[in-house]
């Protein structure tokens, strides 16, 4: 998960914590514990009809509502360089009919994509791949510039690149609001927190994820 070691120490308190989690979720406690708060699925539309036929579909998974925000930001920027942009949550299972572009976008959980946005390109692959595909991932651990960091971050992807090797991709930082978790995860989180370096708070840099948006493509 992370490049980082953890200690043994470490590793145990964070394995208690989430096995704690986990009994939390099967006991009585459990459907409040995992009881997710309110998340905004966005679902927007960016940009005029073009005959020119520049229609680009950009499709998001989500738990704590970040990645959907970054996919709308992309979406404006990609209208601003005179796409038609459709952003539509993965889980609406949205079709590519009528699209000449498609990008996917997922956060990072436990160290890999969110299933939902895996089983979309596992289901659209032979259609995505012969047509300009875009992947973008969401993260907060392994952000920094050096070898290791970027192997890791690299690793959360590897699946994907296998399913579509010709796709560009870009990795952002995440956010992490506790109040946007249900409390089995801000357990879970807490223990991560404290034992890997996971930052809180909101790390996504909107100046990064606009330039890659007004490159990709180019
Ligand atoms: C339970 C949990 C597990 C996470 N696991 C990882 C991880 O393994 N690696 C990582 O880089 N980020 C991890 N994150 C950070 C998320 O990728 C980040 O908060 C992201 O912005 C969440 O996106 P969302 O708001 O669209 O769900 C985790 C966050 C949570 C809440």
């Amino acid at each position: 998960m992370s490049a980082r070691k953890l200690s043994r120490r470490a590793f145990l308190k964070t394995a208690g914590l989430a096995l704690g989690a986990s009994a939390l979720a099967c006991g009585g406690l459990g459907i409040a514990a995992s009881r997710r708060p309110e998340i905004d699925f966005i679902q927007s539309t960016y940009g005029k009809e073009n005959p020119v036929g520049n229609h680009v579909l950009i499709t998001y998974a989500t738990k704590a509502g970040s990645t959907a925000e970054v996919a709308d930001v992309i979406g404006q920027t990609l209208a601003a360089r005179g796409f038609q942009v459709d952003v539509r949550p993965v889980r609406d299972n949205p079709s590519l009919d009528g699209y000449q572009a498609v990008i996917v976008g997922s956060p990072i959980r436990m160290g890999n994509w969110l299933d939902e946005a895996v089983e979309f390109v596992r289901a659209n692959q032979a259609r995505m791949s012969g047509m300009p595909a875009a992947l973008f991932t969401v993260h907060l651990e392994n952000l920094a510039n050096d070898e290791n960091s970027r192997a890791a971050r690299q690793a959360y992807t590897a699946p994907l690149r296998e399913l579509l090797p010709g796709a560009s991709e870009a990795f952002f930082a995440g956010n992490m609001d506790p109040a946007k978790l249900p409390l089995i995860e801000r357990l879970l989180v807490r223990a991560m927190a404290s034992q890997t370096g996971l930052p809180v708070g909101d790390q996504r840099d909107w100046e990064q994820i606009r330039a890659w948006a007004n490159e990709v493509f180019a």
